[in-house]
């Protein structure tokens, strides 16, 4: 699997050209990908790069690997956005925020010239949510009145929990996670735009209809899906 994870942001860096902006994700497959356009940039084999981090992790990683860093603010433009997803269907909509990032992720991605989404072959799947929750980003006075008001659309919250600390997940926004399981997907986009429209809900992990090209890790090399 990290073979996989590895071969898909190797082919990553044949999107990336000199002078650009590009914004760096998070997770796993992108955290390769820093390091080998980092090693690009310490070479001398691109010039004029700059990363916009989505995250604290990509923020550290972007500046361990030489990266230069500039935040949202301070560009006119992204070129290009690089990151993982959990799940990816037919149409190319994502679910994305394992790592607790989607709410920065989605307002750089959803400005990006180009959306480049890594994933391995594991992350295919026919309908969203068939495995993977939908993370939504909450307020954390609204939490549990937010998981209780997404009963309706047939589904199932629960808070996500910290792992080396007592209590639940703070995003780096300083709000709470609540991982929503939905007996069944039908429209993302719908889906997308509704659980917005909750009051204390931040942003959710669904990316509809904003990826442009997938590259998926498969056994039999790096394949390329484009909307
Ligand atoms: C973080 C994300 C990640 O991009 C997503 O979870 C995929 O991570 P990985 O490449 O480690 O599987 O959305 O918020």
């Amino acid at each position: 699997m990290e073979e996989l994870k590895r071969a898909v942001a190797r082919e990553a860096l044949k999107f990336i050209e000199d002078d650009t902006v590009i914004s760096l994700g998070t997770g796993s497959t992108t955290a390769y990908f820093i390091e080998y356009l980092g090693k690009l940039i310490m070479e001398e084999e691109l010039e004029d790069v700059y990363g916009v981090p989505t995250s604290h992790q990509s923020r550290l990683l972007a500046i361990e690997n030489g990266i230069p860093v500039v935040s949202l603010d301070e560009v006119d433009a992204i070129d290009i956005a690089v990151d993982g997803a959990d799940e990816v269907d037919p149409s190319l909509n994502l679910i994305k925020g394992r790592g607790a990032a989607l709410t920065m992720e989605k307002i750089i991605e959803y400005r990006a010239g180009t959306f480049l989404v890594l994933v391995d072959e594991s992350k295919l799947v026919e309908r969203l949510g068939q495995r993977m929750p939908v993370p939504i980003e909450v307020i954390p006075a609204a939490w549990r009145a937010i998981a209780e008001e997404v009963e309706v659309f047939n589904a199932e919250a629960e808070l996500r929990m910290a792992a080396k600390k007592d209590g639940p997940v703070v995003t780096d926004n300083g709000n709470f996670i609540l991982d929503v399981r939905f007996h069944r997907i039908d429209d993302p986009l719908d889906l997308e735009i509704e659980l917005n429209n909750i009051p204390g809900v931040v942003e959710n992990g669904i990316f509809a209809d904003i990826a442009d090209v997938v590259l998926v890790g498969t056994k039999d090399g790096v394949k390329r899906l484009e909307r």
